[in-house]
This record gives C-alpha cells, sequence and structure tokens, in this order.
C-alpha cells in the first residue's frame, strides 16, 4: 500500500513536501534529488528557495536529476524544463548549474543521449528522494500508459492527452512536441524514497486508480504500490475519492 497524506490546501501540501526536502537535504547534505516539473511542484521549488535565502537550508552539495525534457527544446527555449527548472529552483537558490542535470533536449540522437543519461544517474549512484507529479493519465515522468513497464530512459512519443493537457503551456497544441526523453519506470522506482504529489480536481480519479487500482501500465504511477518507500501527498480535492474509500488517514 502506497502512504496517502492529505492536506487542507494546495500551500499546506508544498509546506510538507518542502519539508521532507529540507530533512533529507540536512541529514545527508551531498544527496541526489530526483526532481520534477509541471504545475504541481512550483511551490516546493518556492519554499525551498526560501529557506535558502533565509539562511536555513543549502543545496550547495546536492547534486539533482530531472526526470524528463522536450526532444527539440533547449535551455533557453521557455517551454523546456530545464529552462523551468533554472527559473523555478537553480537561479534562486545556491546551488552549481553543473551539478544539475536534465536530460538535452536538443541531442542530435535522442537515443543515444538517453542511454548517457541511464548512465549518468546510474554513476551518481542513483536518485536518494525523487519528487513526482502525476499526469492525468497515470503518466510519472513522460512514461505514458502502455502495455508494458519501460525500464531505463527512453524516447516516448506523447500521448493526444497528454498533448492537450500539456498546450495549456503554450501557444496552443500544435507547438507542443510530439516526443520526449524520459527516465524509465525502472529508473524511477530504483530511488531510495519517493513522494508523488497532486492538488486539484483533476487528479481525483487517477490518485484513486494509482493508490487502488490493479498495479498495471495502463496506469503507470500504479507501480508505487509496489516501491518499499512511496508516499502520495495530495490536497483535499485530489485525494477526495480516496477519502471516500477510507483511503486517507
Ligand atoms: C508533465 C510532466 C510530468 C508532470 C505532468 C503533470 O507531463 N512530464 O512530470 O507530472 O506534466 O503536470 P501538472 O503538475 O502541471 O499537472
Amino acid at each position: 500500500m502506497i502512504k496517502v497524506i492529505c492536506t487542507d490546501s494546495y500551500e499546506a501540501l508544498c509546506k510538507q513536501v518542502s519539508r521532507v526536502f529540507a530533512a533529507q537535504i540536512t541529514l545527508k547534505p551531498n544527496s541526489t534529488l530526483g526532481l520534477a516539473t509541471g504545475s504541481t511542484p512550483i511551490g516546493v521549488y518556492s519554499e525551498l528557495a526560501q529557506m535558502v535565502a533565509e539562511g536555513r537550508l543549502s543545496l550547495s552539495q546536492v547534486q539533482t536529476l530531472n526526470l524528463d525534457e522536450y526532444v527539440g527544446l533547449g535551455a533557453e527555449d521557455d517551454q523546456s524544463y530545464r529552462y523551468f527548472m533554472n527559473h523555478q529552483l537553480f537561479d534562486r537558490v545556491d546551488i552549481d548549474k553543473s551539478r544539475t542535470h536534465v536530460p538535452n533536449g536538443l541531442a542530435q540522437d535522442p537515443q543515444a543521449e538517453a542511454a548517457r543519461y541511464e548512465q549518468l544517474v546510474a554513476s551518481m549512484g542513483g536518485v536518494d528522494i525523487q519528487l513526482l507529479g502525476i499526469g492525468n493519465n497515470g503518466h510519472i515522468g513522460f512514461n505514458e500508459p502502455c502495455d508494458h513497464f519501460p525500464m531505463q530512459t527512453h524516447t516516448v512519443a506523447l500521448t493526444e492527452s497528454t498533448i492537450q493537457a500539456n498546450a495549456r503551456f503554450f501557444a496552443d497544441a500544435s507547438q507542443v512536441p510530439t516526443q520526449a526523453i524520459t527516465m524509465g519506470i525502472g529508473t524511477i522506482f530504483a530511488a531510495k524514497k519517493i513522494i508523488l504529489m497532486a492538488n486539484g480536481p483533476k487528479k481525483a480519479q487517477i490518485l484513486l486508480d494509482t493508490v487502488a487500482g490493479p498495479v498495471t501500465p495502463q496506469v503507470p504511477a500504479s507501480i508505487l504500490q509496489l516501491h518499499p518507500d512511496a508516499t502520495v501527498y495530495c490536497d483535499a480535492e485530489a485525494g477526495a475519492l480516496l477519502r471516500q474509500h477510507g483511503l486517507v488517514d
């Protein structure tokens, strides 16, 4: 069973998750953090930046590994995940960018880049704590629903529903890249500790499927039911169906 922690609001959710990360970094300053993009973790990054600004936390010794990147977008593109991470976190804290890693969306050969990234994760000794959001269809990173759990970092064609969901960040859906490089489910699962965050009513059904449905690659996040240290942190809206089914403390 995945542990579920439900908070009243998005603000409370971000405070709780940021404290888990702060504890990890305080206890092991050279932790390897697995980081995620999307709108969900933005508040966590703000909390961490504030802790650093107030001198309560330092990220100077951590290393970071992001889950994924769009194929075709570089650091200067404001829709790339590298740009997002620089603006939401790295430029606001005391970390040298050389310690931060995101797959290179502009690599000539995306498959070779995926293999390089998988090697990089291994050479860094794996991820100590992995932050995840969740797509409306249950994707984590960009591991879309399919007939098997992809093990390693790979290139993937985005589903129409993900392209439509992510179009809100672009001028229109035709601008959304159709391919991405993402850590595999195996890469993600190897993290020692996993925190999956969700907020808002749109995530209620997929959270129920993730926590209490069958473990199936059709709901990629459902694999977390089998992880020894995975916790779902959600706000009241995202946790509404979990609560209805008695799955929240
Ligand atoms: C993207 C990312 C995922 C993220 C998802 C949900 O597809 N690749 O890592 O979890 O969006 O985004 P949001 O947090 O905006 O709902």
